[in-house]
């Protein structure tokens, strides 16, 4: 394997490797060390959508990473920036983060969801644009639906409506993340909203982490997303659920809470130079759900 950089932090020599090159074996172990809940299989997703770096001690493990992925020609999503407990504190995080902006040095803007513990890190260097986004989980239980009733039909999301989904995802987010819907889509089932003959509301939802994850969700208002989002509830009844939402969506909140799941956490999405994630229109379709705090 070849080596990108050293770095010596008190008693530990890292070297700095290709995070394609060191295995999901050791990258598991790692985010299990910070308490994540991502299993081989969602590393892997990482790994075919994004390149990265891995910090690795002198007997082999991996004690650090960071990713990142293109969404166009100017706009990068930095994700799994992790250091190992033993090793937190001394400036490796830090460090990891310097050399993907330098990796990326041609991007002109880059986004990232922000745990707490990393959210003063991410500020120190500028990055801002703040959106608090709530991480609702837990054992699925359809019950209440709040919300008003919705014109039109929610049906199956078919393999001719990717092309749909990617134009409502486009609008929503302002990004091209045609790759993203490449990779999840054979492994999503999908409920779309048709009113007119035309798709206007979607959710996907997929194995992750220690159950199953609603998301992308993408709707110009709650109502809508709530009908899409229904049936993966009811399909994953007495299951475990889990939909990354932000803070804004104070309906879709309360229907994923009724049913279920409560409020886990809190992250933040947060821009370099601009913020991220915004709606092509005001009124258009938005993101109502990430497909995970990595992909935003
Ligand atoms: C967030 C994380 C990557 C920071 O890594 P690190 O190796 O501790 O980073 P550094 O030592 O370079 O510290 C960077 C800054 O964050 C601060 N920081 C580190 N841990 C912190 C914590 N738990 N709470 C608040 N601030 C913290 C440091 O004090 C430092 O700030 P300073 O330069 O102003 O003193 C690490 O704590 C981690 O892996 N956490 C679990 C996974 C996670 O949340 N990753 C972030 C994904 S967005």
């Amino acid at each position: 394997m070849e080596t990108i950089a050293r770095l010596h932090l008190d008693t530990f020599e890292l070297t700095l490797r290709d995070i394609q090159d060191v295995g999901t074996e050791k990258l598991h172990a790692l985010s299990v060390s910070v308490g994540w809940s991502h299993r081989e299989g969602d590393w892997q997703t990482l790994l075919d959508l994004g390149q990265g770096i891995a910090a690795v001690d002198e007997i082999g493990r991996v004690v650090g990473t960071v990713m990142w992925l293109h969404y166009g020609p100017d706009h990068t999503m930095i994700c799994m920036l992790i250091t190992v407990p033993r090793l937190q504190e001394q400036g490796a995080g830090r460090w990891l983060m310097d050399r993907a902006h330098e990796l990326n040095g041609a991007t002109t803007n880059f986004t990232l969801t922000a745990t707490r513990e990393a959210r003063r890190l991410y500020r120190s260097m500028g990055y801002g644009y703040e959106q608090k986004v709530l991480q609702c989980q837990g054992q699925s239980a359809p019950g209440d639906r709040p919300g008003g009733r919705v014109e039109g039909i929610v049906r199956p999301v078919r393999f001719e409506d990717y092309e749909s989904l990617l134009r409502l995802d486009h609008a929503a987010n302002g990004y091209d993340r045609s790759a993203v819907f490449r990779r999840l889509a054979p492994e999503s089932t999908g409920h779309a909203l048709v009113r007119n003959d035309e798709i206007i509301a979607f959710a996907l939802c997929r194995r992750f982490g220690r159950g199953h994850v609603i998301g992308p969700v993408v709707a110009a208002t709650e109502d809508d997303a709530i009908a899409v989002s229904l049936p993966h509830v009811a399909a994953h009844a007495g299951s475990f659920l889990r939909a990354d939402t932000p803070a804004s969506n104070t309906a879709f909140t309360n229907f994923l809470v009724a049913n279920g799941m409560q409020i886990h956490d809190t992250v933040t999405s947060m821009g370099l130079k601009s913020a991220s994630f915004k709606p092509v229109k005001p009124e258009g379709p938005r993101r109502i759900a990430l497909a995970s705090q990595a992909l935003g």
